[in-house]
């Protein structure tokens, strides 16, 4: 773990200080669009089954950063393994997403749950982070990441994914004081589940809080902002002699950035219906921002990729505090070509959209 950081641009962008160039990494970056992460899943079986092997997840996880100059590595992992720790009878099926055999329904149901011991029902996970970080051998920092607890309690209270939400809002309203038992534990989980990633060797963390935007105003801060501000709040700041950024995303959050500033991490994701140059001007400097180029971009000709990534890279505009990604994840259809081209893009490019000189 004591390995040095031959690359920590994407460490220092997280706490605004100055950088040669803006780093960057995809979000999903290891996943479908590779034929090497399609081989290995054939390989394991399904994805828990790759999710569970830490060799596998070290695999996975350092398959773009072998194939791409990116800044950054990220944990091959999901945001359900706590619930899967809680032992709902997790199931992925293929193209079909996640399903919880046990969805968490009543307040006997969410009774029954408890914290889950990262050193014991997540060491898969926490065996996994020090593997990657042995493997990269300081070639980039590694990113552990958790689900916000409102975003991980969708998929229990739902038992999979959702268009409408019908049944976890139905739980706001009808039953708000259980819905808040069920968060505040999720909260105490994802703590205590982050914070072994940090110990294991994680460099930077990331909250996914992917539904978030289903929220109106006032329940997203009082459902989801509140149990992040909680969990950020808690998050280990500082190891192996360096501070440990973290990073808080809200898909469909863009009306809120400056809220989401004020809880105290240190960047924020920012999607891509979301204008960079706004969300800047709204965080007034208290936070880097990540993001945000339209993830359909990498379906563009090249000329206007590279056109589009450019305009991403403008519309922040200079100074410190920019990590360059997708405004969400990667889809499973993209030319992995295309990538190639946007990394070199953000690395190889000036705002001006002329080649770097030297
Ligand atoms: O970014 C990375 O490369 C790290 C790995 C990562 C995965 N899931 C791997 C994965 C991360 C950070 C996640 C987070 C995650 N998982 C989120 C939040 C992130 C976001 O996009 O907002 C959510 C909502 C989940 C839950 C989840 N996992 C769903 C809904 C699905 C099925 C949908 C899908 O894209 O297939 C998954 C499966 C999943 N997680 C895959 C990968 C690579 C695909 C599995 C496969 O079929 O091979």
């Amino acid at each position: 773990m004591s390995s040095i950081l031959k690359n920590d641009l994407l460490l220092r962008a997280l706490l605004r200080e100055p950088t040669p160039r803006r780093p960057i990494w995809l979000m999903r970056q290891a996943g479908r669009y590779l034929p090497e992460y399609r081989a290995t899943r054939a390989r394991a079986g399904g994805f828990l089954q790759m999710c569970t092997n830490p060799d596998i997840a070290c695999e996975i996880t350092l398959q773009p950063i072998d194939r791409f100059p990116l800044d950054a590595a990220i944990l091959f992992s999901d945001i359900l393994t706590i619930p899967h720790a809680m032992d709902l009878g997790l199931e992925f099926e293929a193209g079909e997403g996640p399903k919880f055999e046990r969805p968490v329904r009543s307040a006997a149901d969410i009774d029954k749950l408890g914290v889950p011991d990262p050193g014991h029902d997540l060491k898969y996970v926490i065996d996994a982070v020090a593997l990657v970080r042995r493997e990269l051998n300081g070639r980039v920092p590694l990113i552990g990441f958790a689900g916000s607890p409102w975003t991980v309690a969708t998929y229990m209270v739902e038992g999979g994914g959702s268009k409408t939400f019908g049944q976890i809002k139905r739980m706001m309203y009808e039953a708000p004081r259980d819905l808040h038992r069920l968060l505040e534990l999720l909260a105490k989980a994802t703590i205590v589940y982050l914070n072994a990633q940090i110990a294991a060797g994680a460099q930077a963390v990331m909250l996914f809080d992917t539904w978030g935007g289903v929220l109106t105003p006032l329940q997203y801060e009082e459902f989801s902002l509140r149990y992040m501000a909680e969990v950020v709040d808690a998050l280990t700041r500082e190891a192996g002699g360096r501070r440990v950024p973290n990073i808080v995303f809200t898909k469909g959050g863009g009306a809120w950035v400056k809220k989401i500033a004020a809880i105290g991490c240190d960047a924020v994701g920012i999607d891509w219906t979301t204008d960079l140059a706004s969300a800047r001007h709204a965080v007034e400097g208290r936070v880097a921002l990540q993001g945000n180029l339209d993830p359909a971009a990498l379906f563009a000709p090249p000329e206007t990729l590279r056109a589009e990534t450019l305009r991403v890279l403008a519309s922040y505009g200079e100074g410190v505090g920019h990590v360059f990604n997708l405004g969400h994840g990667i889809t499973p259809d993209v030319d992995p070509e295309q990538v190639a081209i946007l990394v070199d893009t953000v690395q190889n490019y000036g705002l001006g959209g002329q080649p770097k000189e030297g």
